[in-house]
Order: structure tokens, then sequence, then C-alpha cells
């Protein structure tokens, strides 16, 4: 199935770091796109400022839109009562339900390596997809709920949903320093011009209902820490950039 062009891309957790590269690509290749954060957004005519635990703005978010890229989150680990909870799990619920209710297409979950934490270390690499899960904590465990729940809605309802296990996108100077410092930081890189190319291309790619997890990372230095090959199967995907390439300078 191709999406309608003309239906708008809702991005949650559109002002951050992948959430603007995402918005700034799907805008120059044409998409119309709508952002969703708690914070303005730069670069976009159409941006809501809500919060993803307001179901009622969640909704309003959703009116119309023919694909959702869902970001918005708390993006590592954290207090969980007061950050993970509401920001990754109940704003999750929320997404997918005004999904449902809108009758969006096609959904964008964003998971992250960190869902097989431990086999980044002790392997076998690389990790596929349909290894079994071994997550880092409680964030992650966030995003294994993330990639259940969206199967479920693939299942029930009739969705093309897919859970993008997202490599290392630096959102600081700080973070940048660090993912360089470790001996696999290189390898599961990604850069936000990746991010935003593959946004593009997943929205293009003529899909049948479903649900599929798949990494999405730049190309390695040393090592094939992440399995890209379902990646570029399923949509024709490929990264262009290795570390340090395409690492823009952080506002
Ligand atoms: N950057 C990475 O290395 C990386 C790696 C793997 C997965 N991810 C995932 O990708 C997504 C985007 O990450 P990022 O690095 O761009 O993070 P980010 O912190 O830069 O962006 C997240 C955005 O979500 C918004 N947000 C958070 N809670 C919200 C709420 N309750 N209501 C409305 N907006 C809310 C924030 O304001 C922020 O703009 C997240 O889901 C994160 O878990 C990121």
């Amino acid at each position: 199935m191709l999406l309608d062009r003309h239906a708008p891309v809702l991005v949650t957790g559109s002002a951050g770091r992948i959430g603007r590269a995402a918005v700034a690509a799907l805008s120059a290749a044409g998409w119309r796109v709508r952002g969703f954060d708690c914070v303005p957004t730069p670069g976009i005519a159409d941006f809501m400022v809500g919060n993803l635990t307001d179901f009622s703005a969640v909704r309003q978010a959703a009116q119309g839109a023919g694909a959702v890229i869902h970001l918005g989150a708390t993006p590592d680990d954290d207090d969980f009562m007061t950050r993970l909870l509401p920001n990754n799990l109940i704003g999750l619920h929320h997404v997918l339900e005004a999904a449902r209710e809108a009758d969006v297409k096609r959904i964008f979950l964003a998971s992250t390596g960190q869902v097989n934490w431990w086999q980044q270390f002790d392997g076998p690499w690389p990790n596929r997809p349909d290894d079994p899960v071994t997550p880092r904590h409680w964030y992650a465990v966030t995003k294994v709920a993330a990639e259940a729940a969206g199967k479920a809605y693939a299942k029930s309802f009739g969705m093309t949903v897919l859970a993008l296990r997202l490599g290392w996108c630096p959102r600081t100077a700080e973070q940048a320093a660090e993912l360089d410092s470790l001996p696999r930081g290189h390898d599961t890189y990604l850069s936000p011009g990746d991010a935003g190319r593959f946004f593009v291309r997943a929205l293009t790619a003529d899909l049948p209902p479903g649900f599929w997890t798949l990494f999405v990372a730049s190309r390695p230095v040393h090592q094939v820490i992440f399995d890209l090959e379902p990646t570029k199967q399923l949509l024709g995907w490929e990264p262009q950039d290795q570390w340090p390439h395409g690492l823009e300078t952080f506002s």
C-alpha cells in the first residue's frame, strides 16, 4: 500500500534531535509534516505544542494524518514514575489509540538498540531483529513494550507498524565525545542525515499491513553490530554516513 502524500505525517517529538532531522528531510522531500511536541518545533508551520500524556491533544494531532512517526519520549534511562511511565508508556498508549481512531495506515515506533543491550557486548553479532531481547534497564523495557504494542496493533487492526531499533544519534557534544570513547560507539552510530533519509524512504515504500522490527543505523566502522539487511530488503534503504560523518552541530 502506498501512502497518500497529501495527508500530513504526524511526527511526535518533532522538536528533538531525531525529530528535527525527520522534519527537515520529509519537508525537503515534499511531505506535509505536522509536528507534536511539548516545546515548539522550529522549521515547520504546522505544529502543536502538547503533551503526549494528554489524550485529547494527541487525538487532535492525529486527525487526518496518513502516517505517524512516534519519536516523543524520554530518550534514555530516567526516573520511572515521573518520566518513563508518563512519557514513554502512557504516551505510547495515547499515540496508538489516537492513530487507530483516526484510521492511520502506517506507524513508526522509535525503539532502540538498547533492547539488545547485553547482546551488543556478548554476541552473537550482528544483533538480528528476531533475536531474544536483552534490555539494558527500564528505558529499554519501555521500548520492548512499544514493540509488543506495535505488533498487537498491526495484527488486530490491519495497520502497517514498523518498530525501529535506532542507533546512537548523540544529542549533545558530550554524548558525541562519549560515543567516540567507547569501543562499539562508532559501530552503533546513527547520523541525523541517515535518520532523515530513512524516514523519507520508509514513507515512500509500498508496504502491506503487518509488523516489522528493523535496525536503523549508519555504516559501522569496525564491526557489524546491528543487522541492517532486513531493513534493506524491506525498504531498499541503506545508510550513507559513517561516524563521524553527518554529525551536525548541536544547538
Ligand atoms: N538519539 C538516540 O541516540 C536514540 C537512540 C535510540 C532510540 N532513540 C529514540 O528516538 C526518539 C527520539 O530521540 P531523540 O534523541 O530525538 O530525543 P530528544 O530528547 O532529542 O527528543 C524527544 C522529544 O520528545 C519530546 N517529548 C518528550 N516527552 C514528551 C511528552 N510527554 N509530550 C510531548 N513531547 C515530549 C521532547 O520535548 C523532545 O523534543 C526517542 O523515542 C528515543 O527513545 C533515540
